[in-house]
């Protein structure tokens, strides 16, 4: 059905991989279309709990497609927003999103893995925004995502000089939740997301928001937003059911309500 990604279900979890391998899965439109159609058959699926967006060894995405954009002139750019709008779908996603990446995440690469919600990053990953080096700036959320995961210094040098982060950095400065040794990481990512959709499915997508409104709000708005959270959590049965569970000593069996 798709030409440039491949899907594959692993329990609850969706997983997504990037596929043109001779481009050094670069996005473009075609590959950002699929990509947005699949995030959301996954958003209306309930079979799915969380998604895992990987590329392959060598490459996550060595950014948006240079030959495609080569050409481009303002106004088409402007109108089509081709690959820039492709990440609006990856934003209203309300399931949980794991990047599991390897090789290069470059320009659009860095930027699609920072719009999930952690990077799980094998010790090979390369992270970079090198649009300075073609004369451009990054299109995709470069300089706002990158600057709020990694801080002001960092995320200029990045963006400044092009230069490469490897996998070991990118864990320092806090840009990937953790590094796993590159024969590990699409099992150990698809663990995490299943571990995840395991879970009560309407707590997940809470503490993925409340999450996200750190970055949107006053730290006294979003203190008040995750106190009114947890407290709906007590409309639902999993809470019941979850707390009962932990009391009994034995697994919960969430129903997703
Ligand atoms: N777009 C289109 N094609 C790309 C590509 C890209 N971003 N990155 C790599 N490719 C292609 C190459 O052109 C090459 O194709 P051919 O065999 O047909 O020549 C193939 O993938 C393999 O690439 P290389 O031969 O260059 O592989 P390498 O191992 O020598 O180098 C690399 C790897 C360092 C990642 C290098 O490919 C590279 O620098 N790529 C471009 C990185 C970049 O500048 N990304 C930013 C793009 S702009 C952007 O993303 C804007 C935005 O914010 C939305």
């Amino acid at each position: 059905m798709y030409e440039t990604i491949e899907t594959a279900k692993d329990d609850a979890v969706l997983v997504v991989t990037l596929n043109r391998p001779d481009a050094l899965n670069a996005l473009n439109a075609q590959l950002m279309a699929e990509l947005s159609d699949a995030l959301k058959q996954a958003e209306g699926d309930n079979a799915v709990g969380a998604i895992v967006i990987t590329g392959s060894e060598k490459a996550f995405a060595a950014g948006a497609d240079i030959k495609e954009m080569a050409s481009g002139e303002f106004a088409t750019m402007y109108l089509e927003d081709k690959v820039s709008s492709g990440f609006d779908q990856i934003n209203r996603c309300r399931k949980p999103i794991i990047a599991a990446v390897a090789g290069y995440a470059l320009g659009g690469g860095c930027e699609l893995a920072m719009a999930c919600d952690f990077i799980l990053a094998a010790d090979t990953a390369k992270f970079g925004q090198p649009e300075i080096t073609i004369g451009a700036i990054p299109g995709a959320g470069g300089t706002q995502r990158l600057a709020r995961s990694v801080g002001k210094a960092k995320a200029m040098e990045l963006c400044l000089t092009g230069r490469m982060m490897a996998a070991d950095e990118a864990e320092r400065c806090g840009l990937v939740s953790r590094v796993v040794p590159a024969a590990d990481l699409n099992s150990e990512a698809i663990e995490t997301a299943k571990k995840i959709a395991g879970f009560s499915r309407p707590v997940t997508l809470m503490v993925k928001e409340a999450v996200n409104r750190a970055f949107e709000t006053s730290l006294q708005e979003g203190l008040l937003f995750e106190r009114r959270s947890f407290h709906a959590v007590f409309a639902l049965e999993d809470q019941a059911e979850g707390m009962a569970a932990f009391v009994e000593k034995r697994k919960p069996a969430f129903k997703n309500k």
